[in-house]
């Protein structure tokens, strides 16, 4: 069977991550994809950068074209992050005829409904399973394991990076800007640190989170967002003596049809399963009207977690599953009965 070919537009951490598994485990890929999976680019914006990995020669290139008109290309993935030029690249990716595997929260949170209506109009595939919780299969949980139920409320842990500095402070008394540190040398930051711990990019999972399981549009200026990066020892002290833990919490809940949302630092009870989560991890706790509550944690930062996240979308791809799931989850279409956000 023909090889199913891909290109990668950004080799940092998540980048790097995936093109490590595709040349170190090809047989294990080609054995589920049912084809080989082959990356034939990866743009980066510096040839001369030293990188811990081999590629075969003529994969590296600075010219994003290489990958827009190569037909041969037919899945890209946007690996760079941030909004721009992540959001112009996306939609030429989509233009050009390949389907797009993305973990860029930022963009998909602010201007997804944009993104999906381009990939509908062009027949193309978003996927984006690395976008939130990064090994947690968190997207494939709201959009087709519970798709029979309406979820009601979403608790979560959505920031590995901000769980890691708190975990730091609590259980070894490290100071915020050493756990900081830490965990941006550990690949678990983002390339701007202030979006992990001022709360903004636990928001942008939970907005992409709740514009799964409610339908209603979300961005991240409407509800209340407040980060890990106001507190210090001695408020986690205090709260340890009263029997808590303070973590990063991220919730939404539908209350008749109003969808009420907030990111915030909250005292969690010691004895209860959240509160046990601990350095880069995350926790997602899901209510449905039929199944209940369902609980899933695991590795949400780290260029392996993430990159296997990624490599299932390129699978899911390779055997069609993807574009199933995204023609039936009918994303980001406005309508009437979807609930909405309070007005303030
Ligand atoms: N910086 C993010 C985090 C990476 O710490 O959770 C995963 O999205």
């Amino acid at each position: 069977v023909a090889p199913l070919k891909v290109g990668i537009v950004g080799l940092g951490n998540v980048g790097t991550g995936v093109a490590r598994i595709l040349t170190d485990h090809p047989h294990r890929i080609a054995e589920r994809a049912g084809r080989p999976i082959v990356l034939k680019r990866a743009v980066v914006r510096n040839l001369n950068k030293p990188r811990d990995i081999r590629l075969e020669s003529g994969v590296l290139t600075n010219d994003i074209q290489a990958v827009i008109n190569d037909p041969e290309i037919t899945v890209a993935m946007e690996l760079m992050g941030g909004i721009h030029p992540a959001r112009e690249v996306i939609l030429a990716l989509l233009k050009a005829g390949k389907d797009v595997v993305t973990a860029n929260k930022a963009l998909l949170c602010e201007h997804g409904n944009e993104i999906f209506h381009a990939a509908r109009e062009y027949g193309r595939t978003v996927c984006f399973e690395a976008a939130v919780a990064g090994g947690i299969p968190i997207i494939a949980a709201v959009g087709q394991s519970m798709a029979a139920n309406q979820i009601i409320a979403i608790q979560a842990i959505l920031n590995g990076t901000s769980n890691y500095i708190l975990t730091e402070m609590q259980a070894n008394h490290q100071h915020y800007h050493t756990a900081l540190k830490q965990a941006q040398d550990l690949g678990y930051a983002e390339s701007d640190p202030t979006l992990d711990v001022n709360g903004l990019d636990a928001a942008q999972k939970l907005g992409i989170l709740c514009q799964l399981a409610f339908g209603t549009r979300v961005t991240t200026s409407q509800f209340e967002i407040q980060g890990i990066d106001s507190l210090d020892l001695s408020d986690l002290k205090c709260a340890s003596d009263l029997g808590y833990h303070i973590k990063l919490l991220a919730q939404a809940r539908l209350t008749n049809r109003e969808l009420e949302m907030s990111v915030r630092p909250t005292l969690i009870r010691k004895d209860t399963p959240l509160s046990q989560i601990s350095g880069p991890f995350n926790a997602v706790l899901l209510e449905g009207d039929m199944v209940g509550k369902m609980w899933y944690s695991g590795r949400g930062a780290g260029q392996a977690p993430t990159a296997s996240a990624c490599a299932a979308d390129l699978i899911d791809l390779a055997v069609g599953r993807a574009q199933l799931t995204f023609e039936r989850l009918d994303l980001w279409r406005e309508r009437p009965e979807y609930p909405v956000m309070p007005a303030d």
